[in-house]
Parts: C-alpha cells; sequence; structure tokens
C-alpha cells in the first residue's frame, strides 16, 4: 500500500511539474484527486483493510493528498508567473523611444497673405465684415451704379442662379450692404471668394478672391486713399516698395484709380515678370460714387468715402514668384508644402 501510494506520489509530481499551462494542471488534479481518481478509488478502498491499519492508512492517504494539493497550487502559481512573465515581455514599452512624428499641415498661401492683409489693415482701425457669396444681382450690380445694360456688366460674365441670384463676381457689394446696415464713420474690409465664368488658365479661374476696402466718413479725400493705401503696399511687399496710382474707370467711383506697385524683380526697369512694363498693378480703387452713397441711404452732401478692391491670387502670386493660379485650387502637398 504504501509503495502504491508513493507511485502515486511520484507520478502526480510529475505530471504536475509537466503541466504548462491551468488546462493541463486541471486534468492532473481530476487525475488523482477527482470524485473517480486514484486517491479516491484507495479511499473507497479502506474498508477492504483491517480494521486496526486503517487510521494508518488512512492518514498515510491524507499526507500524499494534501502533498499533491500543496503542489498543484505551486505549480498554479508558478504557471500564473510565467504567463505574467511572457506578457510583460510582449508588451514592453520603452518610453524613452522617440514618439513617432505625425505630418501636420501648413497654412495654405492664400491665408498665409489673406491673414497678413487682415493684420494690417486690423492695425489701421479697419473691421472685417462678411457677406453671401450667392448675391442678389442688385447688390452685386444695380447698387453699385451698373444698370442691366451696363457694359461693364460684360467683364464680370457670372453664374446665374435666377435673373436677380447671381454668384458674386467681386466683394464690392458688400460696400452696399455695409452701408445700408451702418451709418458713418466706416471702416471695413470685407475678404471672400468671387466667381466669374472666366475659361481656366494660368491666370483665370473661375473663383477666385478679393478683399474689399470701405471707408465712409465726413471729409475723407483722394489723398486719404493714396495715404492708407501707399502704407499698406508697403507693410506688404516692404518699406521701399514705390506706387503709382494711374487713373481708370469703375462704374462705382469717381474718380477711380489703379494702384501699381513697382516691379520688385526689375526695380522698373522692365523684366518678364512685369511684362516689360516696371509696373505691377495690383488693386482698383476710388473716391465712392455719390450716387452709390445715395442709392445705400448715405447722404453725399455729408459725407464723402473711398473704395479699393484687391485680388488676393494675384498678390500671392507676386508674393511667393508663383506663376499659375490653379496650382491654389489642386491640393498637391508638393505645391503646399514649399509656403
Ligand atoms: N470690384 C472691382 C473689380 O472686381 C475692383 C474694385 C475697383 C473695387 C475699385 C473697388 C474699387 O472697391 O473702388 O474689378
Amino acid at each position: 500500500m504504501k509503495e502504491k501510494l508513493q507511485g502515486i506520489l511520484q507520478a502526480a509530481k510529475e505530471q504536475l511539474a509537466a503541466a504548462a499551462d491551468p488546462r493541463a494542471l486541471d486534468e492532473a488534479r481530476v487525475r488523482y484527486l477527482g470524485k473517480k481518481g486514484e486517491l479516491t478509488a484507495l479511499l473507497k478502498g479502506m474498508k477492504d483493510i483491517a480494521a486496526e491499519e486503517r487510521p494508518a492508512v488512512g492518514q498515510l492517504i491524507n499526507d500524499v493528498r494534501s502533498e499533491i494539493e500543496t503542489a498543484i497550487e505551486k505549480q498554479r502559481a508558478a504557471i500564473e508567473q510565467a504567463a505574467l512573465a511572457h506578457k510583460l515581455a510582449a508588451e514592453t514599452i520603452d518610453v524613452t523611444l522617440p514618439g513617432e512624428t505625425l505630418p501636420i499641415g501648413k497654412k495654405h498661401p492664400l491665408n498665409i497673405v489673406l491673414d497678413e492683409l487682415k493684420e494690417i489693415f486690423l492695425g489701421l482701425g479697419f473691421s472685417i465684415a462678411e457677406g453671401p457669396e450667392v448675391e442678389l444681382d442688385h447688390y452685386n450690380f444695380e447698387a453699385l451704379n451698373i444698370p442691366k445694360d451696363h457694359p461693364a456688366r460684360d467683364t464680370q460674365d457670372t453664374f446665374y442662379i435666377s435673373d436677380n441670384v447671381v454668384l458674386r463676381t467681386q466683394t464690392s457689394p458688400m460696400q452696399v450692404r455695409t452701408m445700408e446696415k451702418k451709418k458713418p464713420p466706416i471702416r471695413i474690409i470685407a475678404p471672400g471668394r468671387v466667381y466669374r465664368s472666366d475659361a481656366v488658365d494660368a491666370t483665370h479661374s473661375p473663383l477666385f478672391h478679393q478683399i474689399e476696402g470701405l471707408v465712409v466718413d465726413k471729409g475723407i479725400r483722394m489723398s486719404d486713399l493714396k495715404g492708407i493705401l501707399e502704407l499698406f503696399a508697403k507693410k506688404l511687399y516692404g518699406e521701399d516698395t514705390v506706387v503709382r496710382f494711374r487713373p481708370h474707370h469703375f462704374p462705382f467711383t469717381e474718380p477711380s484709380a489703379e494702384m501699381d506697385i513697382q516691379c520688385y524683380r526689375c526695380h522698373g526697369a522692365g523684366c518678364p515678370l512685369c511684362k516689360g512694363e516696371g509696373w505691377i498693378e495690383i488693386l482698383g480703387c476710388g473716391m465712392v460714387h455719390p450716387k452709390v452713397l445715395e442709392m445705400s441711404g448715405i447722404d453725399p452732401e455729408e459725407y464723402s468715402g473711398y473704395a479699393f478692391g484687391i485680388g488676393l491670387e494675384r498678390t500671392v502670386m507676386g508674393r511667393f514668384k508663383i506663376d499659375d493660379i490653379r496650382l491654389f485650387y489642386e491640393n498637391d502637398v508638393r505645391f503646399l508644402e514649399q509656403f
């Protein structure tokens, strides 16, 4: 009996030591200690043993049983320990490694310059106005002194939503919208998208951006307009920038002018960038036409004002020497990364 028990204990210890996972461990437990297990079978056989030997044999079986139980617990702890060690090794994180660098986007070149422009005008006491891109014909044309049959409409052909609703061709309607809402003094810039039904090429796009400016107050003169626009050009293109004003015609300003800056590449000598002119046109401007003031509910006898319109794309192309307007809208990161 004793040898038999020793044999069972030995076999159990060996099987337990070999159990590498909880399932194998449980199989071993059932085999030796379970209801149909080998020790249980021995206990069941106690009735065949002589009465005087029973206590000693019983004691022996119990000793073996508790030894096997201890061995099971030890092995369970070992398996758990091994599993934990394995998990920790597999999940090692080296917190000293440098992080993964995710590519981050950049400001679009149009926005870089637009933000600079806003800064300049905010610094000069202007505020920023915004208005609809889908505009009434009335604001885009009529109220700017461009009636239905006016030839100026030909150069600003646009997309019609209906006879009276268009995609705005210019930010100038913001002049009228502002004057209708606010009494002078008025000092605003109004940046935004504008549309024209132009064929796409290196310098034309059916969608582009303008920045409108409007100042209305008592005693505003052409010299105020010239002063502020020259200051603006110097802040944007550098202190040594030279500007000139050329007479022009816009239906909503009188007198009207265009402002050129002396070519920053050839300094007036003439080069391919300025097409041999020595000058580059950057904006249209003028004194607000008295009729426009009147139509917007402002008395031209009491107030006067000036207005200007800057083409954003053209300004940015000059600034960064970009030769094709289409690059702005293609979202090619190889282009966008350069700014
Ligand atoms: N709206 C004009 C255009 O798109 C530009 C312009 C010219 C705006 C003179 C003005 C201005 O405010 O006074 O061609």
